[in-house]
């Protein structure tokens, strides 16, 4: 009699909690990890990380064709990004993965040497267009929105020969780069993004983790960071004027947004080498867009002005904007865009070539060495800074909206990705707790990334992808990581009405119990 019941109330009870509307079960742990409905799950990729097809129907080379190239010692490896995940012909297949994960956002960059070849828009490629057109369609078409950044790092070389972005005219160039992608696209995209990262842009001409790798430090990364601002802010204001009433959508920038956290809390010299950090990374390019006063921030002016009079110059090596610079810059983003991938720790020290961005800012970072790190040391896993980062953020440029444009761990490829799940669930964590408890307003959290790709300088050894791609197959075959069923389940009760979710280990506890009562009770 006894068995009876127990088996008629275990099968009740399993039968409920499958049918629930507001349970479900699943292998992974979705234990605060709610978000207001309105909130954005998006994913992003970059044309030249993922798109191949480096000199097909007309597009011009760009500076990392050409460093890849002539070059063998930029990317480890010695592999470029000639085919990378062969997107330009699998854009489609891409999608698709999108859709199924459930991202209602997908964030791209346009290659600017495929539909500018030289980079003039007197120069027109109509395949870049068509290109471009044929993957915003087939996005609206699938239900997601898309995300463009006009410019993630790949110029054309032709404006390299010409200086780069440390030629004053970039910024002209770049706005009239700007305007025709508004044309060409704005009536069907919506949410722009103007420069990737300027901090990194800029270290490409200050040192030489990027291309062009010029290594001009101390002059170089201030130069191309004050043409990168300028540009930003030409694209901005050409958006406002001729665009945003007919076309209704938005436009930012993705700042590099890694934080500094002192080495020791109670070493008033390490709180400050931490917050000088922020302020030469982070405040370098918001300070000019986000404070009420505009240009750069003080201890940047100061320390570059002092070290620079120091160096026997009679000005500093950072540049000055005029006024109507200053004008033009501040309030230049309709939201603060975010990409974080960690945290590292700070002291007082000279450290690096002089002078450099590092002796100004007069820090030395450190890594402490019991913290778990990803692929490469340099991504230790703080979640912790992330939420840091936002609440610094609310904090020095009164609460502004945010939406983190970029997430991400990397590790060597596999498709068991467990650690990599972890990392998006402690992070997004944080990010809840940052929206609930702190008051920061975000809008919405991507993924970094949505395939395996061409990770820069360090080839295709360090993968942040949700998806697996073969490199060593010409038909770069994709195959979906645990990480994607995490985030298809995540978003499946982001979007429905199931939005308290039970792990499965929690779900055998209770059954568990309850079997235990009602054998104590039969
Ligand atoms: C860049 C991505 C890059 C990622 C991981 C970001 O700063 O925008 O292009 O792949 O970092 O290093």
């Amino acid at each position: 009699m006894g068995s009876k019941w127990y088996t008629q109330w275990t099968t009740f009870l399993i039968i409920q909690i499958l049918t629930s509307p507001t349970y479900t079960i699943s292998s992974f742990n979705f234990t605060n990890l709610e978000f207001p409905k309105s909130f954005i799950f998006s994913t992003a990729s970059s044309a030249y990380q993922i798109e191949g097809a480096w000199n097909v129907s007309g597009k011009g080379e760009s500076i990392w064709d050409r460093l890849a190239h002539t070059n063998p010692d930029a990317i480890l490896g010695g592999v470029n990004g000639d085919v990378a995940c062969n997107s330009y012909y699998k854009y489609k297949e891409d999608i698709q993965l999108i859709k199924d994960i459930g991202f209602k956002m997908y964030r791209i960059s346009l290659s600017w040497s495929r539909l500018f070849p030289n980079g003039y828009t007197t120069n027109l490629n109509d395949d870049g267009v068509s290109y471009y057109n044929a993957v915003i369609n087939e996005l609206l078409a699938n239900d997601i929105v898309p995300m463009v950044t006009l410019y993630h790092w790949d110029l054309p070389q032709k404006l390299e020969d010409e200086g780069g972005w440390l030629n004053a005219n970039i910024s002209n160039i770049f706005g009239d780069y700007a305007r025709a992608c508004f044309k060409l696209f704005g009536d069907r995209v919506k949410w722009w993004l103007t420069i990737n990262e300027p901090y990194l842009v800029a270290s490409g001409y200050g040192n030489i983790d990027y291309a062009p790798m010029l290594n001009q430090h101390g002059t170089g990364e201030y130069i191309s960071g004050h043409n990168v601002l300028r540009a930003h802010a030409k694209a901005y204001r050409i958006y406002d004027k001729e665009f945003r009433s007919s076309q209704g959508g938005n436009i930012s920038l993705p700042f590099f947004g890694n934080f500094y956290f002192p080495k020791s809390e109670s070493s008033i010299m390490d709180v400050e080498a931490a917050e000088r950090a922020n302020q030469f990374t982070i405040g370098w390019f918001a300070h000019p867009i986000f404070s009420k006063k505009g240009g750069y921030p003080e201890v940047m002016i100061e320390n570059i002005y002092n070290k620079s009079i120091a160096g026997g110059l009679n000005e500093s090596r950072l540049p000055t904007f005029t006024q109507e610079e200053i004008e033009e810059l501040k309030g230049s983003c309709d939201y603060f865009g975010l990409n974080h991938y960690t945290t590292k720790l700070t002291e007082f020290g000279i450290n690096g070539e002089d002078p450099s961005i590092n002796t100004d800012m007069e820090v030395v970072y450190s890594i402490n060495p019991n913290i778990p790190t990803a692929a490469s040391p340099t991504f230790q896993v703080i979640p912790k800074g992330l939420r840091a980062a936002l609440v610094w953020i609310k904090e020095q440029y009164n609460n502004p909206h945010i939406f983190i444009t970029e997430n991400g761990y990397c590790d060597t490829g596999e498709v068991q990705d467990e650690k990599r799940i972890s990392y998006h669930t402690d992070y997004l964590k944080e990010v809840s707790g940052a929206l609930k408890e702190d008051g920061c307003k975000i809008l919405g959290y991507t993924v970094w990334s949505i395939l395996d790709n061409l990770e820069w300088r360090k080839g295709y050894t360090l993968k942040f992808g949700l998806v697996q791609v073969d490199f060593n197959s010409t038909e770069r075959p994709r195959k979906k990581k645990l990480s994607a069923q995490f985030f298809k389940e995540l978003l499946q009760r982001h979007s429905s009405s199931k939005g308290v979710s039970m792990h499965y280990t929690e779900f055998l506890c209770l059954a568990l119990i309850f079997i235990n009562i009602l054998c104590y009770i039969y």
